[in-house]
Protein backbone atom coordinates (compact mmCIF):
# COMPACT_ATOMS: atom_id res chain seq x y z
CA UNK A 1 0.00 0.00 0.00
CA UNK A 2 0.86 3.56 -0.70
CA UNK A 3 3.38 3.12 -3.66
CA UNK A 4 1.55 5.08 -6.50
CA UNK A 5 1.71 9.17 -6.23
CA UNK A 6 -0.74 10.58 -8.62
CA UNK A 7 0.20 13.87 -10.51
CA UNK A 8 -2.53 15.53 -10.55
CA UNK A 9 -0.99 18.47 -13.04
CA UNK A 10 0.18 15.71 -15.71
CA UNK A 11 -2.34 12.79 -14.60
CA UNK A 12 0.16 10.64 -14.18
CA UNK A 13 1.54 7.83 -11.43
CA UNK A 14 5.03 8.08 -9.61
CA UNK A 15 6.77 4.52 -8.46
CA UNK A 16 9.02 4.77 -5.70
CA UNK A 17 9.59 1.88 -3.60
CA UNK A 18 11.58 -1.05 -4.61
CA UNK A 19 8.89 -3.74 -4.18
CA UNK A 20 6.30 -1.04 -6.45
CA UNK A 21 8.43 -0.69 -9.25
CA UNK A 22 9.65 -4.06 -9.81
CA UNK A 23 5.88 -5.44 -9.74
CA UNK A 24 5.11 -2.65 -13.03
CA UNK A 25 8.15 -3.91 -14.48
CA UNK A 26 6.93 -7.76 -14.15
CA UNK A 27 3.09 -6.74 -15.42
CA UNK A 28 4.00 -6.08 -18.90
CA UNK A 29 0.34 -6.71 -19.90
CA UNK A 30 -1.11 -3.90 -18.26
CA UNK A 31 1.45 -1.61 -17.97
CA UNK A 32 3.27 -1.19 -21.90
CA UNK A 33 6.58 -0.27 -22.68
CA UNK A 34 4.66 1.34 -26.03
CA UNK A 35 4.58 4.80 -25.72
CA UNK A 36 3.10 6.11 -28.53
CA UNK A 37 0.54 4.29 -30.58
CA UNK A 38 1.61 4.93 -34.11
CA UNK A 39 5.66 5.59 -34.00
CA UNK A 40 6.83 7.56 -37.11
CA UNK A 41 9.52 6.64 -39.38
CA UNK A 42 11.09 9.76 -37.95
CA UNK A 43 11.64 8.25 -34.87
CA UNK A 44 13.20 4.79 -34.95
CA UNK A 45 13.62 4.96 -31.43
CA UNK A 46 10.28 4.37 -31.00
CA UNK A 47 9.68 1.52 -32.91
CA UNK A 48 12.65 -0.31 -31.00
CA UNK A 49 13.01 -3.54 -28.59
CA UNK A 50 12.73 -0.65 -25.58
CA UNK A 51 9.20 0.17 -27.02
CA UNK A 52 7.69 -3.49 -27.76
CA UNK A 53 5.59 -5.09 -25.35
CA UNK A 54 4.84 -9.31 -26.20
CA UNK A 55 4.92 -11.32 -28.60
CA UNK A 56 7.02 -8.65 -30.87
CA UNK A 57 9.28 -8.03 -27.84
CA UNK A 58 10.05 -11.53 -27.72
CA UNK A 59 10.66 -12.64 -31.17
CA UNK A 60 12.84 -8.98 -31.28
CA UNK A 61 14.59 -10.18 -28.31
CA UNK A 62 15.81 -13.44 -29.04
CA UNK A 63 17.09 -12.62 -32.77
CA UNK A 64 18.79 -8.98 -31.18
CA UNK A 65 19.86 -11.07 -28.22
CA UNK A 66 21.75 -13.85 -30.64
CA UNK A 67 24.19 -11.25 -32.37
CA UNK A 68 24.83 -9.49 -28.96
CA UNK A 69 26.23 -12.84 -27.23
CA UNK A 70 28.08 -12.84 -23.87
CA UNK A 71 30.87 -14.09 -26.33
CA UNK A 72 30.75 -10.99 -28.41
CA UNK A 73 31.06 -9.13 -25.41
CA UNK A 74 33.54 -10.76 -23.82
CA UNK A 75 35.74 -10.96 -27.05
CA UNK A 76 35.81 -7.05 -26.37
CA UNK A 77 37.63 -6.78 -22.91
CA UNK A 78 41.25 -6.49 -24.78
CA UNK A 79 40.25 -3.98 -27.07
CA UNK A 80 38.04 -2.44 -24.32
CA UNK A 81 41.48 -2.37 -22.31
CA UNK A 82 43.58 -0.64 -24.84
CA UNK A 83 41.21 1.99 -25.47
CA UNK A 84 41.01 3.02 -21.96
CA UNK A 85 44.58 3.21 -21.60
CA UNK A 86 45.29 5.61 -24.87
CA UNK A 87 42.81 7.63 -22.99
CA UNK A 88 44.37 8.02 -20.29
CA UNK A 89 48.14 8.00 -21.88
CA UNK A 90 46.74 11.23 -23.35
CA UNK A 91 45.18 12.61 -20.26
CA UNK A 92 48.43 12.00 -18.42
CA UNK A 93 50.74 13.84 -20.81
CA UNK A 94 48.33 17.23 -19.95
CA UNK A 95 48.66 16.45 -16.40
CA UNK A 96 45.70 14.88 -14.42
CA UNK A 97 42.72 13.82 -15.85
CA UNK A 98 39.30 15.35 -16.25
CA UNK A 99 37.45 12.22 -15.53
CA UNK A 100 34.10 12.56 -17.57
CA UNK A 101 35.33 14.60 -20.94
CA UNK A 102 38.65 12.60 -21.21
CA UNK A 103 37.49 9.40 -20.13
CA UNK A 104 34.31 8.30 -19.29
CA UNK A 105 32.37 10.03 -21.85
CA UNK A 106 34.87 9.05 -25.31
CA UNK A 107 34.91 5.45 -23.60
CA UNK A 108 31.29 3.75 -24.42
CA UNK A 109 31.14 5.71 -27.64
CA UNK A 110 34.77 4.65 -29.40
CA UNK A 111 33.66 0.65 -27.58
CA UNK A 112 30.09 1.07 -29.52
CA UNK A 113 31.64 1.96 -32.53
CA UNK A 114 33.98 -0.93 -32.53
CA UNK A 115 31.86 -3.36 -31.89
CA UNK A 116 29.31 -2.00 -34.51
CA UNK A 117 32.24 -1.63 -37.32
CA UNK A 118 31.92 1.22 -37.93
CA UNK A 119 35.15 3.21 -39.05
CA UNK A 120 37.21 5.03 -36.06
CA UNK A 121 36.77 7.81 -38.68
CA UNK A 122 33.11 8.32 -38.08
CA UNK A 123 33.57 8.56 -34.36
CA UNK A 124 33.02 12.30 -34.27
CA UNK A 125 30.07 11.93 -35.45
CA UNK A 126 28.94 9.18 -33.56
CA UNK A 127 29.93 11.30 -30.49
CA UNK A 128 27.88 13.66 -31.53
CA UNK A 129 24.73 12.38 -32.32
CA UNK A 130 25.14 10.38 -28.87
CA UNK A 131 24.72 13.62 -27.50
CA UNK A 132 22.01 15.23 -29.59
CA UNK A 133 19.97 12.48 -28.38
CA UNK A 134 19.81 12.90 -25.47
CA UNK A 135 19.96 16.57 -25.09
CA UNK A 136 17.18 19.23 -24.10
CA UNK A 137 16.92 20.05 -28.13
CA UNK A 138 13.91 18.54 -30.07
CA UNK A 139 14.78 19.49 -33.33
CA UNK A 140 18.15 18.18 -33.02
CA UNK A 141 17.40 15.29 -32.01
CA UNK A 142 14.62 14.12 -35.17
CA UNK A 143 17.38 15.44 -36.93
CA UNK A 144 20.58 13.42 -36.05
CA UNK A 145 17.81 10.25 -35.90
CA UNK A 146 17.40 11.44 -39.08
CA UNK A 147 20.76 11.55 -40.89
CA UNK A 148 21.54 8.21 -38.38
CA UNK A 149 19.10 6.63 -40.03
CA UNK A 150 20.61 7.63 -43.42
CA UNK A 151 24.00 6.76 -42.38
CA UNK A 152 22.73 3.03 -40.90
CA UNK A 153 21.41 2.37 -44.26
CA UNK A 154 24.25 2.45 -46.45
CA UNK A 155 26.22 0.21 -43.68
CA UNK A 156 23.92 -2.65 -43.75
CA UNK A 157 23.70 -2.38 -47.55
CA UNK A 158 27.67 -2.81 -47.45
CA UNK A 159 27.37 -5.96 -44.94
CA UNK A 160 24.94 -7.39 -47.06
CA UNK A 161 27.16 -7.07 -49.91
CA UNK A 162 29.83 -7.72 -48.08
CA UNK A 163 30.15 -9.57 -44.33
CA UNK A 164 32.63 -8.35 -41.87
CA UNK A 165 33.24 -9.36 -38.79
CA UNK A 166 31.19 -6.80 -36.63
CA UNK A 167 27.87 -6.55 -34.91
CA UNK A 168 26.19 -5.12 -37.81
CA UNK A 169 26.89 -7.49 -39.77
CA UNK A 170 25.32 -9.81 -36.80
CA UNK A 171 22.32 -7.71 -37.11
CA UNK A 172 22.20 -8.27 -40.46
CA UNK A 173 22.43 -11.78 -40.44
CA UNK A 174 20.47 -13.09 -37.61
CA UNK A 175 17.76 -10.34 -37.70
CA UNK A 176 17.02 -9.80 -41.87
CA UNK A 177 17.24 -13.48 -43.09
CA UNK A 178 13.84 -14.48 -43.50
CA UNK A 179 10.16 -13.39 -43.10
CA UNK A 180 10.54 -13.83 -39.23
CA UNK A 181 13.35 -11.34 -39.24
CA UNK A 182 13.03 -7.89 -38.73
CA UNK A 183 12.79 -4.67 -40.96
CA UNK A 184 15.55 -2.73 -42.24
CA UNK A 185 13.81 0.48 -40.42
CA UNK A 186 13.56 -2.02 -36.95
CA UNK A 187 17.55 -3.02 -37.13
CA UNK A 188 18.03 0.99 -38.02
CA UNK A 189 16.45 1.42 -34.94
CA UNK A 190 18.26 -1.04 -32.73
CA UNK A 191 21.86 0.37 -34.01
CA UNK A 192 20.59 4.01 -33.18
CA UNK A 193 18.80 2.19 -29.66
CA UNK A 194 22.30 0.73 -28.89
CA UNK A 195 23.89 4.53 -29.05
CA UNK A 196 21.56 6.39 -26.86
CA UNK A 197 21.05 3.30 -24.67
CA UNK A 198 24.70 2.82 -24.23
CA UNK A 199 26.57 5.94 -24.14
CA UNK A 200 25.15 8.34 -21.78
CA UNK A 201 24.49 5.61 -19.13
CA UNK A 202 27.89 3.98 -19.23
CA UNK A 203 29.73 7.32 -19.13
CA UNK A 204 27.54 8.16 -16.37
CA UNK A 205 28.35 4.68 -14.23
CA UNK A 206 32.46 5.64 -14.81
CA UNK A 207 32.60 9.14 -13.36
CA UNK A 208 30.10 7.97 -10.46
CA UNK A 209 32.04 5.20 -9.80
CA UNK A 210 35.36 7.57 -9.23
CA UNK A 211 33.36 10.31 -7.32
CA UNK A 212 32.54 7.75 -5.35
CA UNK A 213 35.80 6.41 -4.67
CA UNK A 214 37.47 9.39 -4.93
CA UNK A 215 34.93 10.55 -1.58
CA UNK A 216 35.56 7.11 0.40
CA UNK A 217 39.85 6.85 0.43
CA UNK A 218 39.19 3.80 2.71
CA UNK A 219 37.25 1.93 -0.01
CA UNK A 220 39.94 3.17 -2.77
CA UNK A 221 42.73 1.62 -0.69
CA UNK A 222 40.89 -1.91 0.00
CA UNK A 223 40.72 -2.39 -3.60
CA UNK A 224 44.17 -1.62 -4.18
CA UNK A 225 45.01 -4.27 -2.46
CA UNK A 226 41.60 -6.29 -3.29
CA UNK A 227 41.16 -6.64 -6.47
CA UNK A 228 37.75 -8.89 -6.15
CA UNK A 229 35.79 -5.79 -4.43
CA UNK A 230 35.84 -4.65 -8.04
CA UNK A 231 32.30 -6.21 -8.85
CA UNK A 232 30.98 -5.44 -5.86
CA UNK A 233 32.18 -1.51 -6.55
CA UNK A 234 30.48 -1.49 -10.00
CA UNK A 235 27.20 -2.97 -8.48
CA UNK A 236 27.16 -0.56 -5.11
CA UNK A 237 27.91 2.46 -7.72
CA UNK A 238 24.53 1.16 -9.92
CA UNK A 239 22.41 0.93 -6.94
CA UNK A 240 24.15 4.24 -5.37
CA UNK A 241 24.20 6.28 -8.29
CA UNK A 242 21.76 5.08 -10.11
CA UNK A 243 22.54 5.91 -13.98
CA UNK A 244 19.13 5.62 -15.15
CA UNK A 245 16.66 7.19 -12.59
CA UNK A 246 13.35 6.27 -14.05
CA UNK A 247 11.96 4.20 -17.06
CA UNK A 248 8.09 4.91 -18.03
CA UNK A 249 5.23 3.00 -19.05
CA UNK A 250 1.77 3.62 -19.87
CA UNK A 251 -1.67 2.11 -18.34
CA UNK A 252 -2.64 -0.62 -21.19
CA UNK A 253 -6.08 -1.11 -19.56
CA UNK A 254 -8.23 0.19 -16.91
CA UNK A 255 -6.76 -1.24 -13.54
CA UNK A 256 -7.05 -1.23 -9.88
CA UNK A 257 -3.72 -0.80 -8.41
CA UNK A 258 -2.17 -0.55 -4.89
CA UNK A 259 -5.48 0.97 -3.98
CA UNK A 260 -5.84 3.16 -7.06
CA UNK A 261 -7.56 2.86 -9.84
CA UNK A 262 -5.32 3.49 -12.76
CA UNK A 263 -6.47 4.79 -16.18
CA UNK A 264 -5.95 3.54 -19.97
CA UNK A 265 -3.46 5.77 -21.12
CA UNK A 266 -2.40 7.49 -18.39
CA UNK A 267 1.86 7.13 -17.91
CA UNK A 268 3.94 5.44 -14.92
CA UNK A 269 7.32 6.34 -13.77
CA UNK A 270 9.12 3.86 -12.18
CA UNK A 271 11.76 5.63 -10.01
CA UNK A 272 14.45 2.58 -10.29
CA UNK A 273 16.93 5.53 -8.52
CA UNK A 274 14.86 6.20 -5.88
CA UNK A 275 13.79 1.94 -5.31
CA UNK A 276 17.21 1.67 -5.37
CA UNK A 277 17.77 3.98 -1.78
CA UNK A 278 14.16 1.68 0.00
CA UNK A 279 15.07 1.28 3.11
CA UNK A 280 12.92 -1.63 3.38
CA UNK A 281 15.18 -3.47 1.28
CA UNK A 282 18.74 -1.95 1.39
CA UNK A 283 20.23 -1.25 5.10
CA UNK A 284 21.57 1.90 5.76
CA UNK A 285 20.79 2.96 1.88
CA UNK A 286 22.74 6.13 2.58
CA UNK A 287 25.89 4.40 2.84
CA UNK A 288 28.14 3.51 -0.12
CA UNK A 289 29.15 -0.16 0.67
CA UNK A 290 31.12 -1.99 -1.72
CA UNK A 291 30.44 -5.32 0.44
CA UNK A 292 26.47 -5.07 0.54
CA UNK A 293 25.57 -8.55 -0.72
CA UNK A 294 23.04 -9.52 -1.72
CA UNK A 295 22.92 -6.08 -3.57
CA UNK A 296 19.19 -6.56 -5.65
CA UNK A 297 19.29 -3.13 -6.95
CA UNK A 298 17.22 -2.43 -10.03
CA UNK A 299 19.97 -0.04 -11.96
CA UNK A 300 19.62 -2.09 -15.00
CA UNK A 301 15.70 -2.70 -15.10
CA UNK A 302 14.00 -5.58 -14.64
CA UNK A 303 12.04 -8.52 -16.29
CA UNK A 304 11.81 -8.52 -20.06
CA UNK A 305 13.20 -5.80 -20.83
CA UNK A 306 16.31 -6.14 -18.81
CA UNK A 307 19.21 -4.12 -20.22
CA UNK A 308 20.63 -5.86 -22.97
CA UNK A 309 23.74 -3.75 -22.24
CA UNK A 310 24.19 -4.57 -18.68
CA UNK A 311 27.04 -7.37 -19.69
CA UNK A 312 28.99 -4.85 -21.71
CA UNK A 313 28.54 -1.83 -19.25
CA UNK A 314 30.24 -4.07 -16.09
CA UNK A 315 32.76 -4.67 -18.56
CA UNK A 316 33.72 -1.45 -19.35
CA UNK A 317 33.54 -0.01 -15.39
CA UNK A 318 35.79 -2.71 -14.60
CA UNK A 319 38.56 -2.44 -17.31
CA UNK A 320 38.36 1.28 -16.55
CA UNK A 321 38.62 0.51 -12.77
CA UNK A 322 41.12 -2.15 -13.10
CA UNK A 323 43.36 0.40 -14.81
CA UNK A 324 42.98 2.92 -12.61
CA UNK A 325 44.21 0.71 -9.96
CA UNK A 326 47.14 -0.13 -11.68
CA UNK A 327 48.00 3.13 -12.13
CA UNK A 328 46.66 5.67 -9.46
CA UNK A 329 48.12 5.19 -5.78
CA UNK A 330 45.17 7.30 -4.26
CA UNK A 331 42.62 9.53 -6.17
CA UNK A 332 42.68 13.22 -5.28
CA UNK A 333 40.50 16.06 -6.92
CA UNK A 334 42.12 18.91 -8.49
CA UNK A 335 39.33 20.99 -8.59
CA UNK A 336 37.43 22.26 -5.77
CA UNK A 337 34.06 23.49 -4.88
CA UNK A 338 31.15 21.78 -5.20
CA UNK A 339 30.64 19.15 -8.00
CA UNK A 340 28.11 19.87 -10.58
CA UNK A 341 25.68 17.18 -11.33
CA UNK A 342 23.89 16.44 -14.95
CA UNK A 343 20.33 18.67 -15.30
CA UNK A 344 18.49 16.62 -15.79
CA UNK A 345 15.76 14.50 -14.10
CA UNK A 346 15.76 11.02 -16.19
CA UNK A 347 20.05 10.46 -16.02
CA UNK A 348 21.91 10.95 -12.87
CA UNK A 349 25.68 11.74 -13.49
CA UNK A 350 28.12 14.58 -13.00
CA UNK A 351 29.57 17.28 -15.45
CA UNK A 352 32.93 17.08 -14.82
CA UNK A 353 35.59 16.05 -12.31
CA UNK A 354 39.18 16.67 -12.30
CA UNK A 355 41.86 13.73 -10.82
CA UNK A 356 45.23 12.92 -10.41
C1 LIG B 1 17.39 -1.54 -21.48
C2 LIG B 1 19.93 0.75 -18.03
C3 LIG B 1 23.99 0.24 -20.66
C4 LIG B 1 21.35 -1.53 -24.30
C5 LIG B 1 17.73 -0.91 -20.30
C6 LIG B 1 16.84 -0.65 -19.20
C7 LIG B 1 17.55 0.01 -18.25
C8 LIG B 1 18.90 0.15 -18.73
C9 LIG B 1 17.03 0.50 -16.91
C10 LIG B 1 15.34 -1.07 -19.13
C11 LIG B 1 14.43 -0.08 -19.80
C12 LIG B 1 12.98 -0.42 -19.65
O1 LIG B 1 12.61 -1.42 -19.02
O2 LIG B 1 12.13 0.35 -20.17
C13 LIG B 1 21.24 0.78 -18.44
C14 LIG B 1 22.35 1.27 -17.63
C15 LIG B 1 23.49 1.14 -18.37
C16 LIG B 1 23.11 0.55 -19.64
C17 LIG B 1 22.21 1.83 -16.22
C18 LIG B 1 24.93 1.47 -18.03
C19 LIG B 1 25.40 1.52 -16.84
C20 LIG B 1 23.64 -0.30 -21.86
C21 LIG B 1 24.56 -0.63 -22.93
C22 LIG B 1 23.80 -1.09 -23.96
C23 LIG B 1 22.42 -1.09 -23.54
C24 LIG B 1 26.06 -0.47 -22.86
C25 LIG B 1 24.21 -1.57 -25.32
C26 LIG B 1 25.29 -1.28 -25.93
C27 LIG B 1 20.06 -1.68 -23.84
C28 LIG B 1 18.98 -2.19 -24.66
C29 LIG B 1 17.83 -2.18 -23.86
C30 LIG B 1 18.24 -1.67 -22.56
C31 LIG B 1 19.08 -2.64 -26.11
C32 LIG B 1 16.42 -2.63 -24.26
C33 LIG B 1 16.17 -4.07 -23.88
C34 LIG B 1 14.74 -4.49 -24.11
O3 LIG B 1 13.86 -3.65 -24.31
O4 LIG B 1 14.49 -5.71 -24.11
N1 LIG B 1 19.00 -0.42 -19.99
N2 LIG B 1 21.74 0.36 -19.65
N3 LIG B 1 22.36 -0.62 -22.26
N4 LIG B 1 19.59 -1.38 -22.59
FE1 LIG B 1 20.68 -0.60 -21.09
Amino acid sequence: EGAAVFNLASGSWSIYTHDGVKKILADYAYFSSQMQANPTENEPIESSILRQDPPKHKQMRSLIAKAFSAKVVEAMEPQIRKIAEELLDRAASSGGLEVVSELASPLPVIVIAELLGVPSEDRELFKGWSDDLVGNDYSRYLQCQKEMTAYFRIQIEERRKQPKNDLITALVQSCMTDDNGLSELEVIGMCILLLVAGNETTTNLISSMILCLESSPETYKDLRTDRALIPGTIEETLRFCSPVQVIERRVKADIFWDGHWMQAGQRVYTYIGAANHDEKVFVDPERFNVKRSPNPHLAFGQGIHFCLGAMLARLEAKVVLNVIVDRLESLQRLDDGPIERLDSDMMFGIKQMRIK
